[in-house]
Formats: structure tokens, sequence, C-alpha cells
């Protein structure tokens, strides 16, 4: 791709705004330039326009932002999203585990595979930390249609071989060497990676835990992704399985699965020990709020993670989640935020959606921002999407206002572009 310009409105940030009074960096007439596929330039156009000159220059009317980052999804779920509840381990065998059979067939998981990643795109998500299903098949057909639409994507076969049906299940032994071989089939293939995915504590023998443990060694800077104390009958049955463990962390830690490369889900129920625990660990958090109001699972606190210096970003966690619009889950970070007292702005909203999520995935040098040299992965918000919106947006001229309609009105209509390494991946049709 030549080099090539976009001028408009642009809104990112360069650090977490709630700790750095310099993190945000806005431009009401910027410029972006884009260079092999990575930013070149960015600032006010009133700066930066001789040294375009040459440059071919689109004109944006909308506002551009980074491209957002998913902590936490499972692509499989998506035909269960909105499924009726009532609480996670009912959740799970009634519609979870169902859906998820369907995996063992490749057309299948190529059939979905397809669709999620156009939908991510469709509501401007470039970077995502996915599940699967337990089926390798399911890791490998994800593997594929990303690397087709060159999205960075982390994603592995699920690990489960207790308590889930046989359909969905694997072996300790299988499990490790499946893993293994996606690992070195898809880690580091162009912007994917592998992340060992044992499902959660419930579904995993201890031997299945400390294979995970063993691929993590095995191969240094591949993920561990899981779930982690989302559920107060999850957590009950995890101490009955694990009754040597003084509580849900030191499963996960007993089996080393507590890395600077982990990403755990939820931490709705931590008590202080376990936050510091796993902040000193240097592991990462998913805050996924759609899906825990809709499961009732609980209200996540950011203060208590942020103390332990643990690592957040926002996950849609689909299909529990009820929306795959990171404007749905900001605006639900924000409420729940607001029942513990903690208001977030726009700034800090966008934060843990764009470069919270990239620093919870350790992918930050390569993305969740447009700073320079970045990778460009960037969305076009259009005001005008929504008549609603606009009518809001009209009372509220300033980048920031804007961005937080967007966040608390806005949906994927408001996505009207979204760049993939500079490149169109979506137009909004
Ligand atoms: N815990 C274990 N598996 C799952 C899942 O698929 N969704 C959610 N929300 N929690 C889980
Ligand atoms: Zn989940």
């Amino acid at each position: 791709m030549p080099r090539h310009a976009f001028r408009g409105a642009i809104f990112h940030l360069l650090a977490d705004p709630e700790k750095d009074g310099s993190a945000v960096e806005t431009f009401d007439d910027g410029v972006l330039v884009v260079e092999d596929g990575r930013v070149a330039e960015i600032g006010a156009w009133s700066e930066l326009a001789p040294s375009v000159e040459r440059t071919p220059v689109e004109h944006i009317d909308g506002l551009i932002i980074p491209g957002f980052v998913d902590a936490h999804v499972h692509y499989p779920q998506v035909d269960v999203m909105g499924a009726p509840g009532p609480q996670l381990l009912h959740w799970l065998s009634a519609y979870a585990f169902p859906a998820e059979a369907r995996f063992g067939d490749p057309d299948v998981g190529r059939d979905t595979a397809k669709f999620f990643l156009d939908q991510l795109l469709a509501n401007g998500t470039t970077t995502a930390l996915v599940f699967a299903t337990a089926h390798k098949v399911s890791a490998e057909a994800l593997f594929a249609e990303a690397l087709a639409r060159n999205m960075r994507i982390i994603t592995g076969k699920v690990l489960m071989d207790r308590n889930a049906p046989p359909g969905i299940s694997d072996t300790a032994e299988t499990g490790y060497m499946e893993s293994r071989s996606l690992i070195r089939a898809w880690h580091g293939k162009g912007r994917l990676g592998y992340a060992v995915t044992p499902r959660f504590a419930l579904t995993s023998s201890e031997r299945q835990l400390e294979l995970a443990g063993r691929l993590l060694l095995e191969h240094p800077g591949v993920h561990l992704h899981t779930h982690l104390s989302e559920n107060g009958d999850e957590i009950a049955a995890v101490r009955r399985l694990f009754p040597n463990c003084a509580d849900y962390v030191a499963v996960y830690e007993k089996f080393g699965l507590l890395t600077p490369y982990s990403v755990f889900a939820h931490c709705l129920h931590l008590s202080d020990g376990e936050w510091t625990r796993l902040g000193r660990s240097g592991a990462a958090v998913a805050f996924c709020p759609t899906s825990n109001l809709f499961l009732g699972s609980g209200l996540f606190d950011l203060a208590a993670a942020e103390r332990a210096g643990a690592r957040v970003g926002l996950g849609s966690d689909v299909g529990a989640g009820t929306s795959l619009s990171p404007f749905a889950t900001m605006n639900e970070a924000f409420k729940v935020c607001q029942l513990k007292k903690h208001p977030l702005d726009a700034a800090k909203l966008l934060y843990l959606a764009t470069l919270g999520g990239a620093c919870a995935l350790r992918v930050d040098d390569k993305v969740g921002n447009l700073a320079v040299g970045k990778e460009a992965d960037f969305v076009v918000l259009d005001d005008k999407s929504l008549p609603l919106l606009a009518r809001r947006i009209a009372h509220a001229p300033s980048l920031p206002e804007r961005l937080f309609a967007f966040a608390m009105l806005g949906d994927d209509r408001a996505v009207a572009r979204t760049y993939v390494t500079g490149v169109l991946a979506h137009k909004r049709p």
C-alpha cells in the first residue's frame, strides 16, 4: 500500500488517561499518514500539510479512532447470544456446550469464523483474543479466516477433559498434542498468535492443567487464556474439585498458569490476596460488563484491578455477552463503574477499548493507538449515521463529548469504515 493520508478529526490515547495527564491526543483537523501498513505521521493538518504535499489525501467526514481490541470473546457462541440465562453453569450446559458441539465439522467452523470476523470488522474491532472450541479444526478455521483478513487475532483450541459432554471434550494428552501442533502451524504467522486455552478450572483435570503449564514453558510468548472467578456456584465447585488449593487463583498458580502472557476473563469475586498475587504475576484481566450483567455474575471492581497493577482490557464475552459492539461494552462498563462509584470519562472508556486491551494482550507495541510506527488499524465513526446520535452530537460538539455520545448511543451503524494496516476492510453498506 503506497503512502496515503487521511484528513479528519482524530482521537486516540498515548497512555492511561487516569494515570497520565498528557495521555489524550486529539486533532479537530488532523492528518494520519499511512505507509507500508504503518502510521508514518500523525498531527494537526496545519502543521503536517507541507509534508503531505505529494501524498494522496482522503478527506474523512467523521472521527478517526484506533481499531478496537476485544480482550475476550467466544466465536463459536455467536449463534447463542442472548439465550436466556439464568446463570453461568446452566447457561453453559443449556446453550454454549450444544452450540460448540457443532464445531467438529470444519464447514461449521469456516462459515462461523467468516461471519464472526466480518462482524468484528463491521463493529470496528481489529484485534481480539478469542475462544474456539475443543475441536482442533475450530481453531484452524479461525486462524485461516483471520489470516485472509490480515486481522490481529489470538486464539487456541479449548482444553476440557472433564465435566463436559463427550462431543466437546479432549483428553489431557490429545489436548497437549493438538495445541502443540497448532502453535507450530500458526503462532507468529502473519498477525496471528496462539493462546493455550483451558476453559476454566472446572473442566480440566490436574493433568491437563499441568500440561497447559508445560506448553507455556515450552513456547515462550504464547498466551494463556481462561476464565476466573465469575460466578458463586463456579467458585464453590472449584473449591470442591481442588480442596488443597486455598482459593481459585491458587489453582492456576499451582500449574504455572499465572504469567505475564495470561489473560483471565471476569475476576469478579477475587479476594484482596488473590488480586495481589494476580497483579504481581504480570497477568491481565478482561472486563466483560455485558456478560457479567446478563448472567447476573457480578460487578467488576476496576479500581481493585488497577490497585493490584493488573492490566485491564474490555471483552464482549459473546455469547454470554449481549453485543459485539465495543460501544455497548463501553456503555455497560461505564454503568458498572458508576455503581462502583468510579465514574469513567470518554478518554478512559476509549483507552479500555483500545490501548488498554492492547496492553492486556501485550500487543501494545503494535496496535492500540495511532502512534508513529504502529500498525495502521483504525476506524472512521460517522456522527450522522443515527438520527438520535446526530441530534445528541449537535448539542455536544467537543471531541470528548462526541466520543462519549458514540459510546452511549452508538452501534455498528456508526462505524462507517474499518481499516486494517491502512487497507479498507469494511465499509458500511
Ligand atoms: N466459564 C467457562 N466457560 C465460559 C463461557 O463459555 N462463557 C462464560 N461467560 N464463562 C465461562
Ligand atoms: Zn468467556
